[in-house]
């Protein structure tokens, strides 16, 4: 505001004269906006003013009851969910695929996880769902133990776009009269568009946690948590939110979640990003070597999808790893994707893509046919630094860890972070507790979680996946010589 004195925080005072080197990265004019709880702004935690008429308007939007603003990503949307649903003598049912901020979750709540494996996708070597086959077999085994879950947690849509059925899994949760809890992060714009899968919310969902960042337009960090129903306690989710976020929130960031959900809510909003997403899924299989991971790739039943603004490229029979095929396409051609794998180029578009000529699809396509192809062994192999990995039969050999599903048979996560550990040799190890995630990448599913009891098959597999030239990510120690346990 012209002529007001800022003798309030931020130090910057709305982007003054002195402060030269920030106002240099983000402009005066987003300094102005960077405010702080002032009388008029509303409060985050409590709001009942202009943060509560944005949330009400995202959840009219976005198909929910009710909406919360988050300023730490959907990191900090699914650790609270998982907070209000389940406490510290509460069994989780849980995806197997899920995200980081889901352990730290369950370690903030003190619940112990009872995990559902995910249905292996073979030719692209990912998770592509959950089945409503392994939920209703997790209810019955929880029941086998004498416990009742909680709630369900599962990803849909994953990194790679594919979709479970959450309406038939929600069926299956409000059967048993507990919530599901729809990790949405990368699917904020499924209730905007008819081409895009159905929105979790829209098929049952109780909570849904989506990164507004991550496709639509919003500032990173700034995400959403929804809910409906009653199975969900409202103020056991603002209490956990209050606990865990800052109570200096970035008006920057809410602001950018409100002019995401009114962006997205335009007519029109997604044309061009589906123009694109289009031109991809017609050109890139054309191009011997490639597939695009699409519907008809999927076990499950139709309808359940892929998520059209996120291209999966297999570029394994181009005998290159999606590795090295993702370093190309960015020193060669300045197309960034969003992730590699051992097989995949991930291509992540969003509503800000064009579809003019020049744009990065186009681009894109055609640095994917200029793709040396079929003699990685020549000089593309030998450029690039990433070391190829065993092919998908050797990796699946090694990997049983797909078909795990299981109660967790040691301690909580909790109790596993808090405990005192030692490191011990990798051959001392079977039978031990955990105190390390250690995820086999190919698949980049985690085999261990900490808490986990590791077995003599848990060793085997990792050192397979190491002997095929795999990575062991959570690792303290890459080579997997020595483990850190906890002291029983
Ligand atoms: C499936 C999934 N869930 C949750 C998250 C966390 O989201 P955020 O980065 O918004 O905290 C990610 C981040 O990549 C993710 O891939």
């Amino acid at each position: 505001m012209p002529g007001v004195t800022p003798l309030h925080i931020p130090g910057h005072k709305m982007g003054s004269d002195a402060i030269h080197a920030i106002r240099k990265i983000i402009g005066s004019e987003a300094l102005q906006h960077d405010m702080t709880e002032l009388e008029g702004l509303d409060i985050l935690s409590t709001p009942t003013g202009c943060i509560k008429a944005a949330q009400d308007l995202a959840a009219a939007a976005f198909g929910a009851e009710a909406t919360w603003f988050l300023v730490n990503g959907s990191t900090v949307g699914i650790q609270a969910a998982i907070m209000a649903c389940s406490g510290p003598s509460d069994v989780l049912i849980i995806a197997r695929n899920c995200h980081m901020s889901a352990f730290s979750g369950m370690v903030l709540s003190g619940c112990k996880p009872l995990w559902v494996a995910g249905v292996w996708n073979n030719t692209f070597g990912v998770v592509e769902s959950i089945s409503t086959a392994s939920l209703r077999a997790a209810f019955t085994e929880a029941r086998s133990h004498g416990l009742k879950a909680s709630a369900a947690l599962l990803v849909s849509p994953t990194y790679y776009g594919t979709c479970s059925n959450v309406q038939e899994l929600a069926k299956v949760c409000h059967e048993h009269g507990v919530p599901l809890i729809v990790d949405e992060a990368h699917g904020p714009h499924f209730a905007f568009h008819g081409s895009f899968p159905q929105a979790a919310l829209a098929q049952g969902a109780d909570v849904v946690i989506q990164s507004t960042h991550k496709t639509l337009s919003a500032l990173t960090q700034s995400s959403m948590l929804h809910v409906q129903g009653s199975l969900v306690q409202r103020s056991r989710i603002s209490s956990a939110l209050e606990i865990l976020q800052s109570s200096s929130p970035s008006y920057l960031l809410m602001a950018s979640l409100d002019a995401a959900r009114a962006t997205a809510a335009a007519p029109g909003a997604f044309d061009e990003a589906l123009a694109a997403s289009h031109h991809l899924h017609s050109h890139l299989p054309n191009i011997p070597g490639l597939q695009i991971l699409s519907p008809h790739h999927l076990h499950q039943p139709a309808g359940v999808g892929v998520d059209p603004l996120r291209v999966t490229v297999r570029v394994r029979d181009l005998d290159i790893t999606g590795y090295f095929a993702s370093e190309w396409l960015e020193d060669n051609h300045a197309v960034v994707p969003e992730l590699a794998t051992d097989q995949l180029v991930v291509l992540a578009l969003g509503i800000g893509n064009a579809a003019s000529a020049q744009s990065m699809h186009e681009a894109a396509t055609q640095s994917f046919t200029a793709q040396p192809s079929g003699n990685c062994s020549d000089n593309a192999a030998d450029s690039c630094t990433i070391p190829r990995v065993a092919t998908s039969q050797n990796g699946n050999e090694a990997l049983e860890v797909k078909t795990l599903s299981a109660m967790c048979d040691g301690m909580s996560p909790r109790n596993a972070a808090m405990a005192l550990t030692q490191r011990v040799e990798t051959g001392d190890a079977a039978g031990r507790i955990s105190a390390e995630l250690l995820c086999p990448y190919p698949p980049g599913i985690p085999l261990v979680f900490p808490g986990e009891r590791i077995s003599p098959q848990n060793i085997h597999a990792l050192q397979t996946v190491l002997a095929h030239n795999g990575r062991i990510r959570g690792a303290a120690d890459p080579q997997l010589r020595e483990i850190q346990v906890v002291v029983e």
